[in-house]
Formats: C-alpha cells, structure tokens, sequence
C-alpha cells in the first residue's frame, strides 16, 4: 500500500496535525508532559482493551504508553514518547474522535460517547478497541512517513 510522508515540523507541544490517508484521517499529536505522565499512569488493568493495537509491534505487544507512542527521531529534544500517532476512526463503527475532549482528557467519539484516553485508549463507551497505531516512523527530524 502506498506511504505518504508528513511535514511535522509545524507541529507544535500540545497541539495535532490530522492528515487523509488512505482515505482515513490519522491523528498526529505533539503531546504535553502532562498527557504522557496521565497516560503512564494507568494500570493495563484498567484497559478495557490491553493490546498496544499497534501495527508496528508484535501483535500480543500491551498496550503500554511506550508501546503506542512513536519512537523519537534521533537527536530529538522532545520528551520521550511525546509524538503519538493513530488512525482517527473510531473503533465502535468509525465515526470521527474529537481531540482533547472526553472523560480521560484524550478523544471523545460524539456518536455514540466512547471515551480514549491521553494514549488514545478505549476508557468509556461502546468502541471495543484501542485506536489502531498504523506503521508509522521518522524519517528525518521533521517527517513522518506513513505506511
Ligand atoms: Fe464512535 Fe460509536 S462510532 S462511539
């Protein structure tokens, strides 16, 4: 399937870029120390869904932050695990999250009231799974390629 690349470099602490691809929004955030310590913080226990759904890991990886969040590029002063980036299709029947909203300060699904989590993990709500990580990396300090 066909990879895009992604200028991130006007992707700020704190904020997200969503780009189409492959006909589907993906959420590209520049999360806050704040989002990451939340997201650290929760026991697997707690997850409705415990598998990192992350398609660049084994498929039985949990679903950890370190496990969701995408690797750093090298040299990067960011906090570890501070890029995060996920399909935009909610896992009940695909409606569109919206970002930094929600019980758990993540994404909440206005369709039918899922709530994720600052990692983009199902906490609340019908959706069943984790939002799908797709293969994902940096290739250069500013770019993500996608697919
Ligand atoms: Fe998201 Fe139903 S489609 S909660």
């Amino acid at each position: 399937l066909a990879s895009i690349r992604v200028d991130v470099s006007g992707v700020t602490e704190g904020t997200q870029l969503t780009v189409l691809w492959q006909g589907k929004p993906v959420f590209i955030r520049y999360r806050t120390a704040e989002e990451i310590e939340a997201a650290n913080a929760v026991e697997l226990s707690d997850l409705p869904d415990q598998l990192a759904e992350n398609a660049n890991l084994d498929a039985s990886s949990d679903a950890t932050d370190a496990n969701r969040a995408l690797p750093n590029p090298e040299g990067s002063d960011a906090a570890p695990g501070a890029w995060l980036v996920q399909m935009g299709v909610c896992t009940h029947l695909g409606c569109v999250p919206l970002g930094q909203e929600g019980n758990f300060g993540g994404w909440f699904c206005p369709c039918h009231g899922s709530h994720y989590d600052t990692s983009g993990r199902i906490r609340q709500g019908p959706a069943p799974r984790n939002l799908p990580i797709p293969v994902a990396s940096f290739v250069d300090a500013t770019t993500i390629q996608l697919g």
